[in-house]
């Protein structure tokens, strides 16, 4: 990672709809607790914000161990959602996050779409949320169990009844990687009101120990993260870019500053740091210091210069 020396010369500030961020390197959901786990390790208020476990409406105790192993490259996870549920968020994380002054965005989910509308209606009533990232990427057990992701009625119907609920604040959707067109998932989504979105969730993935036949996790199948999704979630950034107005977090993969640039070049306004956080908790501070040091040498090497080539290359 570069040493920086100039920090804080370099203006890395982002709009997300009408929210400004220091920078675009957030923490990613499900990878940096309540934040509060974080804080002594990583400066909270250099961030460009961070995004919370995901939370439901009751608390969820998760999936059976391992719930982690390692792949050529990435990670596998199946971590069942675990979390203390929305009320104990609210009386017990929230108070302690107040004192940081960073961006905190409150990841959400649900198995049926009340889930999602009353975890919002609880969010609404507490101060310390700047708004709510809705992973959509979770079963709709009314519809057989089938992914609120990966169908655009079911999209516009969840984000829809999201965004009446979200009057007060930023509402986000991080969008399922697995689905056929991406551009139409995500333009059901902007239409019923999200301010932008995240693309992209894990990949549904599974790892097993032939001799024994079994998993290498306490589910039988999980989430696959890390490097080696990178080149194809900013290939659905990219095709996501092309789809939709609204802003875009890019996610999965980051590690080096050049991860950041790239996702930004594809037409990403900020970046999300998941996996990466596993390896070394500083992560996110440190491609913040990397990406001033980057800027910072070369002065005319701004964000928008970068996406202006990618545009010109490739249209
Ligand atoms: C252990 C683990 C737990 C996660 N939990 C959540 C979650 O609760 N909600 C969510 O929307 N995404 C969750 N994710 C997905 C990440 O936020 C991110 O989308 C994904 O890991 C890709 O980014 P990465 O390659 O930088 O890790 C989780 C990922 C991991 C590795």
């Amino acid at each position: 990672m570069h040493e920086v020396s100039s920090a804080g010369a370099v203006d890395l500030s982002v709009k997300i709809g009408a929210l400004r961020l220091r920078n675009p390197i957030l923490a990613a959901s499900g990878t940096f607790g309540y934040g509060l786990e974080f804080a002594r390790l990583v400066d909270l208020n250099r961030l460009g914000g961070f995004v919370t476990k995901g939370l439901s409406r009751e608390p969820i105790e998760g999936a059976p161990a391992p719930r982690l192993f390692p792949t050529a490259s990435g990670m596998l996870n199946a971590v069942g959602l675990q979390n203390v549920g929305v009320r104990a968020f609210v009386a017990e994380k929230l108070p302690v996050l107040r004192k940081f002054d960073t961006t905190v965005i409150a990841n959400v989910f649900g198995y049926i779409l009340e889930d999602y509308v009353e975890v919002i209606r609880v969010l609404e009533d507490a101060e310390g949320l700047a708004g709510y990232e809705l992973n959509i990427s979770c079963p709709n057990v009314r519809k057989g169990g089938m992914q609120f992701g990966n169908d655009p009625s079911q999209v516009a119907e969840v984000v829809g009844a999201a965004r009446k609920a979200a009057a007060k604040r930023s509402l986000w959707v991080k969008l399922s990687p697995l689905v056929t067109d991406i551009g139409l998932i995500a333009r059901a989504a902007e239409e019923a009101g999200a301010d932008a979105m995240t693309v992209a969730n894990t990949y549904p993935a599974m790892a097993i120990d032939f001799r024994s036949g079994k998993s290498r996790l306490g589910n039988s199948t999980g989430g696959l993260s890390g490097p080696a999704i990178k080149p194809i979630t900013l290939k659905l950034v990219w095709e996501t870019k092309k789809a939709i107005k609204i802003p875009i977090i890019g996610l999965g993969g980051v590690e080096t500053v050049e991860d950041v640039l790239d996702y930004l070049a594809v037409g990403a306004s900020a970046v999300q740091v998941g996996t990466a956080s596993f390896a070394d908790p500083r992560a996110s501070e440190q491609l913040i210091e990397a990406l001033t040091a980057v800027l910072g040498r070369t002065k005319a090497f701004t964000l928008s210069e970068i996406r202006e080539k990618f545009i010109a290359e490739n249209g």
